[in-house]
């Protein structure tokens, strides 16, 4: 397939496997700029892009930053991708990609290389294409959709991952040439307890989270990055989340979900290299996949008008932690660990067996812990008046079965479950970080 660079986004014919150009020292992103096809999804058409090529400046367009910390820039290229242990920002929004009918797997390396590009950019504060959204000339549609144009980097981290059926379809066919490479661990989840699995909001061949503090900037990076992929991959569902529910970093202080509860507590965090090297991070398996990561996606619906009428007590026992302090029944401040052996005056244990800490917790699950990074949604409300609302899980680790494990001790009697519906759920694999040279995934279609 023939796949030219524009003259402003300076690259050169591309060999689809080969490896791209050298970047544009300054920007942070490869120099080898977006495909042909990724200009047309763009100018809406062969035609449009035609004069894109013709009248397009190559401007660099750097978006102006804020004072006092508030512009916060996470490096693009790294060991292990952004938007796992960066410090959980604020906003998410969450999309899941279908491959194209009858694409090959050349569109596939294209897309990604395209993607790869426009995310170095986007993340560094920058608009989609050199020609962004401004220099594009009049008579085209922009590359860049302009709404962040004004707007700094706001902590956007953009994070990729790819799903089971990227390698075998559901139909078992193997679209890409990937089959070989699809790693044992990579295993469904079983249905769990209180599942009401949508299909339409669930799976899908690749996935970006776009994670910022400006809600705006996470949908942009998500509409610009759906723009480029138009001809090859379409937006299959997506998801907005507010709020985090977790602490990655010991920098954060802990969030609360819409349960009112601290979250994030006793979550994996960054300073932990150990632990996350332990649990986080895979190293079995294929090589390609070392130093990524699977995530565990689950759009959670929270009966929140239930659980505002529960007395406090009732809800701190169904947690297992006090809902103020976030403290455990157990004793002690927020981060006491749990004494799960602790009785109280009535000869009960203080931390009820089946609150939602003792269920989860590493010590009563063989040790396993995950780093969880969720977010709170409202998507509106029923015709009862009730607001659909709930946790966007998303949780990190080294094996989906792992979390599988943990999922179903939780789902068999915490008493939570009874206030809660899972009504999607996905897991994809996060391939490891990405080299300048690179492309999200690059070492898969190299093996
Ligand atoms: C709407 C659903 C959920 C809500 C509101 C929720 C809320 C919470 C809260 C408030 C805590 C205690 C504070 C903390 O340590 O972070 C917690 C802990 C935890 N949750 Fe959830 N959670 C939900 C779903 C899940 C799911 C699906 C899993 C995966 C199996 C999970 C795994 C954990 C783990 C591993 C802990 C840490 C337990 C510990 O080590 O003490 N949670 N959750």
């Amino acid at each position: 397939m023939s796949v030219e660079s524009s003259p402003t986004d300076s690259g050169s014919p591309r060999d689809p496997e080969a490896v791209p150009e050298p970047h544009e020292g300054s920007t942070g992103a490869p120099g080898r700029g977006l495909s042909r096809r990724g200009l047309l999804a763009l100018s809406g058409g062969i035609g449009l892009a035609v004069g894109a090529a013709a009248g397009g400046a190559a401007a660099t367009l750097s978006r102006p930053s804020v004072a006092g910390g508030a512009d916060l820039v996470y490096p693009f290229f790294a060991e292990h991708q952004a938007g796992i242990t960066t410090p959980a920002q604020d906003r998410l929004h969450f999309a899941a990609f279908t491959m194209r009918p009858g694409s090959s797997r050349a569109d596939l390396i294209e897309l990604l290389q395209d993607w790869t590009y426009a995310a170095s950019r986007l993340t560094q504060g920058q608009d989609v294409s050199v020609r962004g959204a401004f220099d594009g000339g009049p008579y085209l549609p922009p590359d860049d959709t302009g709404e962040a144009a004004d707007l700094p980097a706001s902590g956007l981290t953009i994070t990729f991952g790819f799903g089971r059926t990227l390698f075998v379809a559901a139909d078992g066919t193997d679209r890409f040439g990937l089959a070989a490479q699809l790693p044992a661990d990579f295993t469904e989840l079983p249905t769990m307890v209180n599942d009401f699995i949508q299909p339409a909001r669930s799976g899908g061949d690749l996935c970006i989270q776009a994670c910022a503090n400006d809600p705006q900037v996470a949908v942009h990076a998500i509409r610009n990055l759906t723009r480029i992929a138009i001809g090859r991959a379409t937006l299959a569902w997506s998801q907005l989340g507010f709020g985090r529910t977790s602490s990655t970093s010991t920098s954060q202080q802990t969030p609360r979900n819409l349960f009112g509860q601290k979250d994030g507590t006793n979550n994996l965090k960054a300073e932990e290299p150990e632990r996350l090297a332990e649990h986080v991070w895979i190293s079995d398996g294929p090589t390609w996949t070392h130093g990524g990561s699977y995530l565990v996606a689950r759009r959670i619906s929270m009966t929140i008008e239930v659980w505002d009428g529960l007395q406090l007590t009732e809800q701190d026992r169904v947690l297992g932690r006090a809902k103020g302090s976030g403290a455990p029944l157990s004793g002690g401040t927020e981060f006491t660990a749990p004494d799960f052996a602790a009785i109280g005056a009535h000869g009960r244990p203080l931390i009820d067996p089946r609150s939602h800490v003792a269920r989860t917790n590493p010590a009563n699950n063989g040790g396993i812990a995950m780093l969880r990074r969720g977010y709170n949604f409202v998507d509106g409300n029923d015709d009862q008046g009730r607001l659909d609302a709930g946790l966007f899980f998303i949780g990190f680790v080294k094996a989906p079965a792992r979390f599988a494990a943990v999922h179903t001790n939780m789902a068999r009697d915490d008493m939570f479950v009874e206030y809660l519906k899972t009504t999607s759920s996905s897991v994809f694999l996060v391939p490891p970080g990405i080299a300048r040279d690179g492309y999200v995934g690059h070492a898969l279609f190299a093996s």
